[in-house]
């Protein structure tokens, strides 16, 4: 069975283009159980079908997040909790939209070309088991329309 019959258009809005990622999603992952494999198409799903700069899963490792599955250039390994976007939106258990990184205190800078960011928790039976980050070179690039899709998108993981 194959998973790319979903076509992306330029000229659709963001949210429809989300509505095309959420089906494909949704057919990627309904037949497969395994938490990595579906933090994995899920990362290149959106990332391709995005043009996202970095997109990946840091995951909780005791007192700290470590990185996942990502797609995108090479990323700092381990996050503290409380520590950056990623270590803020553990603690809050919140989805944090950052539309300067360079005005967010504390933001841990994998890349000098990031300039945005959206950071969700992952949870899985009702407790966090990580974050997922997502970093634009644009500046401004996520709002609520991101923190909607998103999250229809990585319920799908943790169903
Ligand atoms: N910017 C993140 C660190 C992870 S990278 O963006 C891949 C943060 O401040 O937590």
């Amino acid at each position: 069975m194959t998973h790319d019959n979903f076509t992306l258009e330029p000229a659709m809005t963001k949210a429809e283009k989300y509505e095309t990622l959420l089906k494909q999603a949704e057919s990627l992952l309904v037949d497969e159980t395994n938490t990595l494999a579906n933090m994995s198409n899920v990362c290149a799903l959106l990332h391709h079908g995005l043009g996202f700069w970095w997109t990946g899963f840091y995951l909780m490792d005791g007192d700290e997040l470590v990185l996942g599955p990502f797609q995108g250039p090479v990323a700092c390994t381990r996050i503290g909790y409380g520590k950056g976007v990623c270590g803020h939106a553990w603690k809050e258990q919140l989805s944090v939209v950052v539309p300067n990184v360079h005005e967010f205190e504390g933001h841990i800078a994998c890349s000098s070309e990031s300039n945005s960011e959206i950071v969700l928790p992952i949870t899985k039976d009702g407790e966090i088991i990580g974050v997922f980050d997502v970093d634009s070179k644009e500046f401004n690039t996520f709002d609520e329309t991101d923190v909607i899709y998103l999250q229809k998108i990585l319920s799908l993981i943790s169903e």
